[in-house]
């Protein structure tokens, strides 16, 4: 089993390569913001927590996060891999992982970190929010306080990572291919 942690602020592409990455590794995508929008447009209890928090540009709490993860890892009992997206965001997050995942006698094996600057974070997700339907891309309001939410509390989850020596940084600017092509040279490092 191979696990990945893919990184980045909002915007740096987590999504669009996640996609690339589980058809060519058969690795079963979690990512935790696509699960959060299943719950409000099914309007759980759940979802309609999280809203509150999503349109403001804030990390929904850990533990509703955590909970989701778990009930995740156990429906997929046959996973060859996870790959995790937008999650862990928050040092408590990375601990219940950790957890987790020891209780199925795996582990990470790489966190790829994306790196974009800011201004072309905006730019991004400015223009996905002319169609996308997304409520916190339609302002740079939120897209700023969503970047701030990202440097103050989930940058520092890298750093939980590199103690073990797990981070790989990975220039997130470019062609979707470019950065495909350089996230699966380091996944081929790792895993042999
Ligand atoms: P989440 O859904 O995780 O969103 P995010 O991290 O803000 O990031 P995005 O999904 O917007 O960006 P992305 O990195 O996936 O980039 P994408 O590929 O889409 O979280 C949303 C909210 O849910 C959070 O704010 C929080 O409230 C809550 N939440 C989620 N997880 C949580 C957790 N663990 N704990 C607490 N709260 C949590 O690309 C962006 C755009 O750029 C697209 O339009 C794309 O086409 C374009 N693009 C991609 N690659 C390139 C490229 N190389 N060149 C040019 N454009 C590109
Ligand atoms: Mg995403």
């Amino acid at each position: 089993m191979f696990n990945i942690i893919l990184f980045g602020p909002p915007g740096s592409g987590k999504g669009t390569q996640s996609e690339k990455l589980i058809s060519k590794y058969q690795l079963k995508h979690l990512s935790t913001g696509d699960l959060l929008r299943s719950e409000i447009a099914a309007k759980t209890p759940l979802g309609m927590e999280a809203k509150g928090f999503m349109d403001k540009g804030q990390l929904v709490p850990d533990e509703v996060v955590i909970g989701m993860i778990s009930s995740a890892l156990e429906a997929n009992p046959a996973a060859k891999g996870f790959l995790f997206d937008g999650f862990p965001r928050t040092e408590a997050q990375s601990e219940a992982l950790d957890k987790l995942l020891q209780l199925k006698k795996t582990e990470i094996g790489v966190m790829l970190a994306l790196e974009v600057t800011e201004e072309e974070l905006v730019k991004r997700l400015l223009n996905r929010g002319l169609t996308s339907g997304r409520s916190d891309d339609t302002n740079e309001e939120v897209i700023r306080a969503r970047i701030a939410e990202y440097e103050t509390k989930t940058a520092v989850v890298a750093d939980y990572y590199k103690k073990f020596d797990k981070v790989v940084a990975v220039k997130g600017e470019g062609t979707v291919e470019e950065i495909f092509g350089n996230l699966c040279s380091e996944i081929g490092k790792r895993m042999s």
